[in-house]
């Protein structure tokens, strides 16, 4: 076993610094010579796909994660709305869907009971579904109407990492394959997107190879009995994703929050001490959200939290009310995701081992959940 674990102390370890492989795994043959996406795999015929006029995204834990990441991205640039909704949620409640509903069903392992019960569902109603999966030939592809495999590899770690940014990656190249395909609104975007999608592994490579404060404090946070998270427009699925992976690996009481609702109730958590971690949009983005996110570490900041600040390079404006800014690599907006929710990763898999866990079983958690 160590053997496999590639000198690292973990298969957790090992699989998150696996991940800028696993985006360019991702990518790779999906583009022709001209830098535009062929995505063959996707059988089904185009004119059904054109006539979509909603996207019902089903997926279960971190791969949820991955689908809310896929509303954002794929709502601006297709025009499509899109849904996101738990498997096991959606199954039960009578939801409306019909021929023209495309359902995306998002799955490391293929094998979670509670999406294969959904999918099954829509297919009765006569949706169409495709499956964006990890594992070869598991039920999920096999139930569905189409596949994008993500080329993430096996993923041996209880808690997902590798396959989680080879999710958002594959569901980035549905969203741009379907915008080509649906009348492309915003041609030179999407042109620079697609080369973009291609600088990711590298930018990915660039945060694992500047971990080590992510570790220091890690470390010395070991003792934390709470930590929040904090995020707006895409940093929110990021957010929960950093919450999920510091209550199922250190076993933590962890929330993670869309930053504007922090008016609206968590701000009466904060006091002096509660470490909270906010991922700032890009200052470079369209709207205001940035200097709203930074009003928000001020507030928090003023009410004696320790704030944990993963901003873009560059950002200078956070620095005055962080107690440790985390650099990542500049990147467009819907995009900073495969960027930003990596110190995360590290955070809780450095702490949970600095508190002498187990990362790669949790206790209670299974890989692939096979019962409702
Ligand atoms: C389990 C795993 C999680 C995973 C979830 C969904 O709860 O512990 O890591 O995110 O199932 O699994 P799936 O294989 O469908 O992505």
């Amino acid at each position: 076993a160590a053997a496999e674990k590639g000198g690292h102390p973990s298969f957790m370890a090992k699989e998150i610094m696996d991940q800028p492989q696993a985006v360019a795994d991702t990518l790779l043959g999906r583009y022709d010579a001209d830098g535009n996406l062929v995505l063959d795999e996707l059988r089904i015929d185009e004119s059904a796909l054109r006539s979509v006029d909603k996207i019902v995204v089903l997926a279960c834990g971190t791969s949820s994660y991955a689908g809310m990441v896929a509303k954002y991205a794929i709502e601006h640039w297709c025009r499509i709305p899109v849904e996101v909704e738990l498997s096991h949620e959606f199954r039960y409640r009578d939801p409306v869907v019909n021929p023209r509903t495309l359902v995306v069903a998002i799955s490391q392992s293929g094998e979670t009971m509670d999406t294969i019960m959904a999918i099954r569902h829509a297919r009765e109603q006569g949706a169409k579904v495709v499956a964006i999966c990890n594992t070869h030939g598991s039920t999920i592809p096999r139930e569905s109407d189409a596949v994008l495999y993500t080329h993430a590899g096996p993923e041996i770690a209880v808690a997902s990492t590798k396959a989680f940014l080879a999710q958002i990656t594959a569901c980035y190249l549905l969203g741009l394959y379907l915008a080509r395909l649906r009348g492309n609104k915003f041609p030179d975007e999407i042109r620079e997107i697609l080369g973009q999608l291609q600088a990711m592994p590298d930018k990915i490579q660039k945060v694992l190879d500047g971990l080590e404060q992510v570790r220091t404090m890690a470390r010395w946070m070991a003792d934390t009995r709470s930590v929040l998270f904090l995020g707006r427009h895409v940093g929110y699925p990021v957010a929960m994703e950093g919450a999920l992976k510091l209550k199922e690996l250190a076993y933590i009481h962890a929330e993670g929050f869309a930053a504007g609702e922090l008016k609206h109730g968590p701000i009466a958590l904060i006091e002096p001490g509660q470490a909270v971690f906010v991922i700032v949009p890009s200052p470079r983005g369209r709207d205001s959200l940035h200097s709203k996110v930074v009003s928000n570490i001020q507030e928090i900041n003023a009410r004696g939290a320790r704030t944990i600040v993963i901003a873009e390079e560059g950002d200078t404006d956070v620095v005055p009310y962080a107690s440790e800014v985390i650099y990542v690599p500049q990147t467009p907006t819907l995009l900073a995701p495969l960027v930003t929710v990596v110190p995360l990763q590290v955070f809780a898999c450095e702490l949970a081992t600095a508190k002498g866990l187990d990362v790669d079983q949790p206790r209670n958690l299974a890989k692939s959940v096979t019962v409702e």
